[in-house]
């Protein structure tokens, strides 16, 4: 028996990685870049038994779904290659927040559960290869594994290894936060899986995003560097508009945004008109993130709640990356 554990964060894309030119390896068409959510946590342990058999997988202490179960034992598996005689896995896993709530909980889940994992293995990975685990099983995943802000490199080979995570920013390092709108939606969340693939293969734009966000990417990552929240704001709210663009425009079409996403992102809008630094951006989903400046998170959230159709509204600074616990 050989036991690890470990707590990784959720991320919220601010030049998002839409599109895989490798499904198997999942290989982006471009690179991207992330905040790591410090509020949004999972804490995993696994246990490797010795014996053969399947794993086992609780998530919040209830088993888990069939897919879960299957991109979980495929990422095992890669640790199992490495270390032969490992064994089925256990594997307990537990959110900080509730994954009903329509907050994707994959990236903390499966940067957690590949760290845990390595480490109950006793494979002594650095944390880029780390990241190559946890892209194998969800891409966003990969940058759960550093702190602050995080760059997933493209990569140019056909193997997947120059795909990684790489530290931009250090967690400390800027005072900015980010409130993020949950929006009633009363279903289960479309697969972003399912849709970004019918964006690659459908959408006429689909060109064009790949061309624009590289430059989008360069900028962002010196935006960061520079600490000017005012220009990664505007590459944010370019980036999400450019991917739903993608979405809308797939056949069948992907469309995400309800009612209130609207009302949020002019919202956001009035916010700025009105002299506070707000920008929204938006995943696979009808929530709306807001990046600020720490000290007008309070009142951004304020102004968030005030729209009819929002259940809820997180607040979050930037966080670390993964820890063994
Ligand atoms: C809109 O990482 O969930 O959140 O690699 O197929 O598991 P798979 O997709 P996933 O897609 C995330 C898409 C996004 C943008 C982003 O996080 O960059």
């Amino acid at each position: 028996m050989a036991t690890a554990r470990s707590r990784a964060r959720s991320n919220m894309a601010l030049v998002k990685y839409w599109g895989k030119r490798d499904d198997r390896l999942v290989l982006p068409f471009t690179g991207s870049l992330s905040m790591t959510l410090d509020a949004l946590t999972t804490e995993t342990e696994v246990t490797f038994t010795g014996a053969p058999g399947s794993d086992e997988l609780l998530l919040d202490g209830a088993p888990a779904q069939g897919g879960e179960v299957k991109r979980a034992t495929e990422l095992l598996n890669l640790v199992r290659a490495e270390k032969p005689g490992l064994g089925a896995a256990k594997v307990q896993s537990r959110n900080s927040f509730p994954t009903a709530g329509g907050l994707a909980s994959s990236a903390s889940g499966f940067a957690a559960l590949a760290a845990a994992a390595a480490w109950a293995a006793g494979l002594d990975l650095p944390t880029e290869q780390l990241s190559i685990l946890a892209r194998r099983a969800s891409g966003s995943a990969c940058r759960s594994l550093f702190g602050g802000f995080v760059e997933w490199v493209r990569g140019e080979r056909p193997d997947g290894t120059d795909s990684v995570a790489r530290p931009v920013l250090p967690a400390d390092a800027w005072d900015v936060a980010m409130a993020i709108a949950i929006v009633d939606t009363g279903r289960k969340k479309d697969s972003s899986r399912d849709a970004m693939k019918q964006s690659v293969l459908t959408s006429p734009y689909f060109d064009a995003w790949v061309k624009t966000t590289t430059a989008d990417l360069e900028d962002a990552r010196a935006a960061v560097l520079a600490r000017d929240l005012e220009r990664l704001g505007a590459i944010a709210e370019r980036s999400f508009l450019k991917m739903h663009a993608t979405a809308i425009t797939s056949d069948p079409p992907a469309i995400f945004w309800k009612g209130p996403t609207l009302e949020l992102i002019a919202r956001v809008r009035e916010l700025r008109e009105a002299g506070t630094g707000a920008w929204a951006t938006i995943d696979a989903g009808p929530h709306v993130a807001v990046l600020c400046r720490r000290a007008d998170v309070g009142k951004v959230a304020q102004a968030l709640r005030q729209i009819s159709g929002v259940r809820d509204v997180v607040e979050t600074r930037p966080g670390p990356g993964v820890e063994r616990l």
